[in-house]
């Protein structure tokens, strides 16, 4: 969805929502709150949709203004710029029902991971156990693919409605996805999700309960979650992983400004109070650099980079 990037909200007669728009709007809203790393900019414009009709609204209305359109998802794998994001950003915070069918489990984008397994396990559906430890929402759950060594958000997908730029509402199924390692095509074809059908296994809630409680405790033993983060911060260069690269490099306890590289876990950057986007981004290419020097691999960025930002891939 990308339109001129120096559009902004600037016209009076367009810094009013959509008509008829039920959900919230706001100008110049600070990002950080929205994120689990506690950092970023304002954005020209945001907005949390009521429904799918108001999020089509919202899409005709910024098309019509030329305005680029940046979805946040659970705003938890995300660094966003110190200069914030322009044009209108859009949270889907507010779209979060859940409605079993069978062993069919349906979801609407917004609807954050951790709650959503919950509702799964005790349904007594298993098949998602892989996926916990993974912060965020069902939408960018999908669009990242996200996952662990255990199973990824997609492996159950059956089919998806997702939106297209213009606010058509369309159900596709899995192969339309192009899902891949951490990674599925609806970002570049400005698609956002709205929804997702996964077909679960039957299995007893007690035992996807304490499956899912044991990786869960895992977990926390093993990442630094009571300090703001963005989650792993590196994708995993299989058959490596990123945490023990960056480990063996010595790059725990790196920091810049008030990032720093988590001692406990090597993927992790923790905003200990006041880090700026830049201070991170100048720690993970010391990091990148250091672990490229190390060990000849050259880690990619698994955290969406989000604004203006002084990083080339
Ligand atoms: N390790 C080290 N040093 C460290 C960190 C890890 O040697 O500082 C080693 C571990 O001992 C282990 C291996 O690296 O042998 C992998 O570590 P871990 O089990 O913690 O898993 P991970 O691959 O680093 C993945 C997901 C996490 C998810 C955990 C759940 C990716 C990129 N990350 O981490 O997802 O929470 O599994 O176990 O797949 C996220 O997506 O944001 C995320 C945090």
């Amino acid at each position: 969805m990308r339109a001129n990037p120096k559009s902004k909200i600037q016209n009076p007669k367009s810094d009013a929502p959509p008509e008829g728009f039920t959900g919230r709007f706001k100008r110049d809203e600070p990002l950080g709150r929205y994120t689990t790393f506690r950092i970023g900019g304002p954005a020209d414009g945001y907005a949390e949709p009521q429904d799918r009709d108001d999020l089509a609204r919202l899409l005709l209305w910024a098309r019509d203004r030329d305005l680029p359109i940046t979805v946040l998802g659970g705003g938890s794998n995300l660094l966003i710029s110190d200069e914030g994001v322009r044009g209108l950003v859009i949270r889907l915070n507010r779209l979060k029902a859940l409605r079993f069918e069978g062993n069919d489990v349906i979801a609407e984008a917004g609807l954050p991971l951790v709650s959503f397994l919950r509702r799964v396990a005790d349904r007594g559906l298993a098949g998602m156990e892989g996926v916990v430890g993974v912060p965020g929402a069902v939408g960018g759950a999908l669009v990242m693919n996200a996952g662990t060594p255990h199973g990824e958000f997609g492996d159950h997908l059956i089919e998806a409605e997702i939106m297209q730029p213009d606010g058509t509402l369309l159900t596709v199924p899995r192969e339309y996805l192009g899902l891949g390692y951490r990674s599925s095509q609806l970002k570049e074809r400005g698609e956002m999700v709205v929804s997702v059908r996964l077909r679960l296994l039957p299995g007893d809630p007690e035992a996807v309960r304490a499956e899912m409680e044991k990786l869960d405790v895992h977990r926390h033993e093993t990442q630094p979650l009571k300090i703001p983060n963005a989650g792993c911060i590196w994708k995993n260069p299989k058959p490596h992983a990123a945490g023990r690269l960056v480990d063996e490099a010595g790059c725990k306890g790196m920091r810049e400004g008030g990032a720093e590289v988590s001692t406990v876990h090597g993927n992790f950057i923790v905003n200990h109070g006041g880090a700026a986007a830049a201070d991170v981004i100048r720690l993970m290419k010391r990091v990148r650099a250091r672990v490229e020097d190390v060990s000849g691999i050259r880690l990619e960025p698994e955290v969406q980079l989000m604004g203006a930002m002084d990083w080339e891939s």
